[in-house]
C-alpha cells in the first residue's frame, strides 16, 4: 500500500545556519497514529511545518497521498489539517463562523451539519456564537482542532496538543484522536510526554537534534526502552535496605523515607507483589505507593549511550 506520507532525505537549514533537520526518512501509513517524541528544539515543529507547506525544506522531498508538497501544494494542503503549537486566534471571531470560514478557505462546499457534529464532538455545542476571546485556553484549543478538521482532512497534525492543558482536556484529546482513527484519519502528533505516546500512538519516532533516531512500533519501543519505577513511601524512615531485599533493584531516597524500585515494564511479572511481601516480612511498613515512568530523558540517555 502506498504510504499516505513519504518523507525522503529531508533536511532543513535555517537562514541562521542552524541544521534543524538532517536527512530524515519516514513513511507513514494510512490510518496510523504516529507520535514524534523529542525534547524542545529537536525539530518536530520544523518537520510538521515543512509537510504542511509553511516552511521550505532545503533538501529532500515529501509526498502526501502521492502528491509532492511543493509542486502539488494545493492537493497536499487539502488533505492535511494542522493544529499548531501556538494558540494563534482572532479574539473577536465567533466559534461557528471561524470554523465555517476555515472550511471555506479550502474550497469545500458548506456543510453546517458536519461542522455542528464536529463542534459537538469537541464539546463546543453551547459555544457556537461565543467570541473566541471569551473562551478558556482549553476551549480555544478545541476550536483550533475544529478548524483543523473543518475541511475533512485525511491527515491531521497535532503539534504538542496537550502541552500545558489540564488533565480533562488531555483525556478528551485522546478520545478525539481515537475517534478520528476509527474514521480512518491518519494522525501525527508531537509530544515530549512518553505517557502520551504510550497512551495513543501505534508507532513512535524519536527525534533529537534534527535526526530521526528511530521509528518503531510502540510496543517494541517500550519493550526496548521502558523501565518503570515504583516509589514506596515508608511510615518510618529506614537506615538501609534490609539484606533480605538485596535481590531487588532498590534504592533509598529522601533520607530513607522512600524506597525506589526499578523494574522492567515488559517482563512477565513486575515482582511488586513479592517485593511488598518481603518488605512486610522485613518489618518495613509502607505509607503510600506511586509509580513513575522512565522519562524521555532516560530514553535518550539509553539511546545515546547504550549499555
Ligand atoms: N524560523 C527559524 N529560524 C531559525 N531557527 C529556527 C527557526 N525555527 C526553529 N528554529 C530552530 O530549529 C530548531 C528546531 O526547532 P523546532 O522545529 O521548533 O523544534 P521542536 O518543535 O522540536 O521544539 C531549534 O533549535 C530552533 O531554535
Ligand atoms: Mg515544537
Amino acid at each position: 500500500m502506498q504510504p499516505i506520507i513519504s518523507i525522503k532525505n529531508l533536511s532543513k537549514t535555517y537562514d541562521t545556519g542552524h541544521h534543524a533537520l538532517k536527512d530524515v526518512n519516514l513513511d507513514i501509513q494510512k490510518g496510523e497514529i504516529l507520535a514524534l517524541l523529542g525534547p524542545n528544539g529537536a525539530g518536530k515543529t520544523t518537520l510538521i511545518s515543512i509537510i504542511c507547506g509553511l516552511v521550505a525544506p532545503t533538501g529532500g522531498s515529501v509526498t502526501v497521498d502521492g502528491y509532492d508538497i511543493i509542486s502539488d501544494y494545493r492537493e497536499t494542503r487539502k488533505r492535511i489539517g494542522l493544529v499548531p503549537q501556538e494558540l494563534a486566534i482572532a479574539a473577536f471571531d465567533k466559534v461557528f463562523e471561524t470554523v465555517q470560514y476555515s472550511r471555506g478557505l479550502f474550497g469545500k462546499k458548506p456543510d453546517n451539519a458536519y461542522l455542528e457534529q464536529l463542534l459537538s464532538d469537541l464539546s463546543l455545542s453551547d459555544k457556537l456564537t461565543s467570541e473566541l476571546r471569551a473562551l478558556s485556553g482549553g476551549m480555544k484549543r478545541r476550536v483550533l482542532i475544529a478548524k483543523a478538521l473543518s475541511h475533512e482532512p485525511r491527515v491531521l497534525f497535532l503539534d504538542e496538543p496537550t502541552a500545558g492543558v489540564d488533565v480533562e482536556l488531555r483525556k478528551d484529546m485522546w478520545k478525539i484522536v481515537n475517534r478520528l482513527r476509527e474514521a480512518g484519519v491518519t494522525i501525527i502528533l508531537t509530544t515530549h510526554y512518553i505517557e502520551e505516546a504510550e497512551a495513543i500512538a501505534d508507532r513512535v519516532g524519536v527525534i533529537s537534534g534534527g535526526e530521526l533516531l528511530l521509528v518503531d512500533d510502540k510496543n517494541n519501543l517500550m519493550q526496548k526502552l521502558g523501565k518503570k519505577q515504583l516509589l514506596i513511601e515508608l511510615k518510618e524512615p529506614a537506615q538501609a535496605i534490609p539484606e533480605s531485599l538485596a535481590g531487588y533493584a532498590l534504592a533509598l531516597s529522601k533520607k530513607g523515607s522512600e524506597i525506589i524500585y526499578t523494574y522492567d515494564i515488559t517482563s512477565d511479572g513486575t515482582g511488586i507483589t513479592a517485593l511488598l511481601q518481603a518488605m512486610a516480612e522485613a518489618g518495613l511498613t509502607m505509607k503510600d505507593l506511586k509509580t513513575s515512568q522512565s522519562s524521555l530523558e532516560d530514553i535518550f540517555v539509553n539511546l545515546v549511550n547504550p549499555q
